[in-house]
């Protein structure tokens, strides 16, 4: 696949994507195996909705990130593994050894039962049997279904019983920096309530002390050996069979199954990543996110592997043994494409410059931001102290939904500013929209974002209820996907994304929704209601802050506590709270709805100017949380 070589070049190409999308995106196609060619480009209608992308072709995704490589580049590195433990050995991994792990994998998951359609659930460390894993599932057509590693056995119980998966792949633990974290212990208390799960396979990550249980759980290096070596039969896939599930938070307190097909996902995805990072045959490239959130699958996994490059699979933490961590393998490796959050440029930002300057980082070329809007500063912090004021910053606009980066710069192709993710990539047609459903044109403007055309990596529907899908993406304005966030259009043309405008926060470049939060909390037995806001943090970007009403306690600490706890139990560290304030009640309207604008002020510090508070039943609650507000 050739990529956009100049400014020029991407103002024709996007002018072409628009005119006439079905040329421009049968073109990129084109340089796919497909076993049969599509018999249609697009067929679409946002109102159902309903989106077909090569409809008629079929075809397999992993013998595009792997098979196809074989003939010219089979000692390529595929995958770098550098592991939790610096002391511990890395892995390459080069394209023809993972040809056959991957086959292998896949014959093990049919030898377990897994057929073409099945839901196969994947709770695991940052391991490459992951990537195994999830290319496995695809080889033979099933359904992966990835759950973040840091979810709690309830959590993983939700998404195990919405997809009603038949397998899960699991380790008996995982490690981030000196924790250890009991995956299997986890899972084995989430499977007590998920009925549809038969078989259990475990890769022994440490020393496999964990309880098994007969018939239902078996070890994955046991498994692999029954193989005898056997490759499984590659599965021919229809362009709109599903390729997987990924959980994400929205609005209300269940978290909804994005769905993604196969072929325009897979075409989108190396078309974005080779333009967004302008790659070259010898980069090495990392990401440092991990595969159970949507970068992980788009950008560590299927757009580098379809590209044919060498992508780095880190399993620890920014931060330890030190704050040097992501410099060092940087130059280990000679990293030249580097995909980061701003939530972590921002944390080691806070820490002593000396960690990275101790390290040699002129292998850099490209730096890369995803998963919220990156502040001028940490970007200047970013370009100036690790891209030596020489590496673009691609600034990524996208979500799980989107399946791949619809805005942003190419790298030293197009313009870039600080804190913009500046303009769509080819064949993506941003709108902004007021309150009304208006489109808003010109620049120099403000609104809610959304997309009117389809391009290939869009979801098809939310697992089991497309009618949430169709309420969520495509009920609010007509022949639109809404994405939820904020946007200006500057004086230029340029889109800086301002942030969630629904009941979604983003803590660490995290989805977590307030009502998901709230339904946790509410599970305490002395918590009556609650009510859970973002605010502005400075590392995390957004921190959760929760008013809580309780009855009866003695000691409010231990009831903080107890409220974290229940969290942890009911969704996973990474939902809590920073701040918790008890309170006697929340400011309600007369019709019951609470004034979440009234506490986000509080959150934020600012109760100096709250707006109205006279439409609300018991305005005096407001006297109280903003006297018990915690700073
Ligand atoms: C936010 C992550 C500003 C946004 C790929 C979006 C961003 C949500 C950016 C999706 C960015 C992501 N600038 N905001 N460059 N990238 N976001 O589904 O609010 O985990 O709606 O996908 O993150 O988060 P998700």
């Amino acid at each position: 696949m050739k990529k956009i070589n100049s400014y020029e070049e991407y103002l024709s190409n996007y002018e072409k994507s628009i005119e006439d999308p079905t040329v421009f995106w049968s073109d990129i196609a084109k340089t796919f195996h497909w076993h049969k060619q599509w018999d249609n480009v697009l067929e679409w209608n946002f109102d159902e909705p309903s989106i077909n992308w090569f409809k008629g072709a079929k075809l397999n995704i992993t013998e595009n990130c792997l098979d196809r490589h074989l003939d010219s580049n089979a000692d390529k590195t595929a995958i770098i593994w550098e592991p939790n433990d610096p002391k511990e050995s890395a892995q390459h991994i080069s394209y023809e050894e993972l040809h056959q792990r991957v086959g292998i994998a896949a014959q093990m998951l049919k030898n377990n039962g897994v057929n073409k359609g099945d839901r196969v659930c994947l709770y695991m460390p940052m391991i490459p049997e992951l990537a195994i894993a999830v290319l496995a599932c695809a080889r033979i057509g099933a359904i992966h279904s990835v759950i973040f590693a840091g979810f709690s056995a309830k959590a993983l119980s939700d998404r195990v019983n919405d997809a009603t998966a038949k397998v899960l792949l699991t380790a008996d633990y995982g490690v981030r920096a000196t924790k250890k974290i009991p995956l299997k212990e986890i899972a084995d208390n989430a499977l007590e309530s998920c009925a549809t799960i038969e078989k259990v396979i475990v890769f022994k990550r440490l020393d496999g002390s964990v309880n098994m249980k007969a018939d239902r759980d078996f070890w994955w290096e046991d498994e692999i050996l029954k193989v005898n070596g056997v490759s499984a039969k590659v599965e021919s896939m229809d362009a709109e069979d599903e390729l997987f599930i990924l959980y994400t938070s929205g609005s209300t307190g269940q978290p909804k199954g994005v769905v993604h097909s196969t072929a325009g996902y897979m075409v989108y995805a190396e078309y974005s990543f080779r333009n967004v990072f302008q790659y070259n045959d010898k980069d090495i490239y990392w990401c440092t996110a991990d595969i159970g959130w949507i970068t992980g699958h788009s950008y560590i996994i299927y757009g580098p592997l379809l590209a044919g490059a060498t992508t780095l699979m880190f399993e620890g933490v920014p931060t330890w043994p030190n704050p040097g961590r992501f410099w060092e393998v940087v130059d280990k490796y000679q990293v030249s494409l580097f995909y980061t959050a701003p939530t972590a440029i921002r944390a080691l930002q806070a820490c002593d410059l000396s960690f990275v300057d101790k390290h040699n980082l002129s292998s850099l070329r490209v730096l890369g931001s995803v998963g919220e809007p990156i502040n001028e500063e940490a970007w200047k912090w970013y370009h100036i102290n690790i891209g030596k004021g020489n590496c673009p910053i691609v600034d990524t606009w996208w979500q799980t939904e989107t399946g791949g980066i619809m805005i942003a710069p190419l790298a030293g192709i197009t313009p870039l500013k600080p804190a913009f993710a500046t303009l769509p990539l080819p064949g993506i047609q941003p709108c902004l929209v007021d309150a009304d459903g208006n489109e808003i044109e010109g620049n120099d403007v403000e609104g809610n974002l959304c997309v009117k055309f389809p391009w290939p990596s869009m979801l098809r529907t939310t697992w089991g209820d497309h009618d949430r899908c169709k309420l969520t993406y495509f009920s609010t304005y007509k022949d639109k996907y809404f994405t939820g966030d904020g946007c200006k259009r500057d004086e230029d043309g340029f889109y800086r994304i301002t942030g969630r405008v629904d009941d979604v926060m983003n803590i660490s470049g995290h989805r977590i929704g307030t009502a998901e939060v709230e339904c946790a909390i509410n599970t305490h037995e002395t918590v009556v209601e609650s009510a859970v806001v973002g605010y502005p943090h400075d590392i995390k970007g957004q921190g959760i802050y929760a008013y809580v009403i309780c009855t009866v306690f003695d000691d409010e600490s231990l009831m903080k506590k107890e409220i974290i706890q229940q969290i942890i139990k009911e969704i996973g560290p990474i939902a809590k709270p920073d701040k918790i304030q008890i309170v006697s009640g929340l400011p309600k309207t007369r019709s019951g709805k609470i004034m979440r604008r009234i506490l986000r002020k509080v959150a934020e510090g600012d109760t100096s100017n709250l707006g109205d508070t006279s439409t609300l039943l018991d305005p005096s609650v407001v006297e109280e949380i903003k006297i018990g507000a915690i700073k």
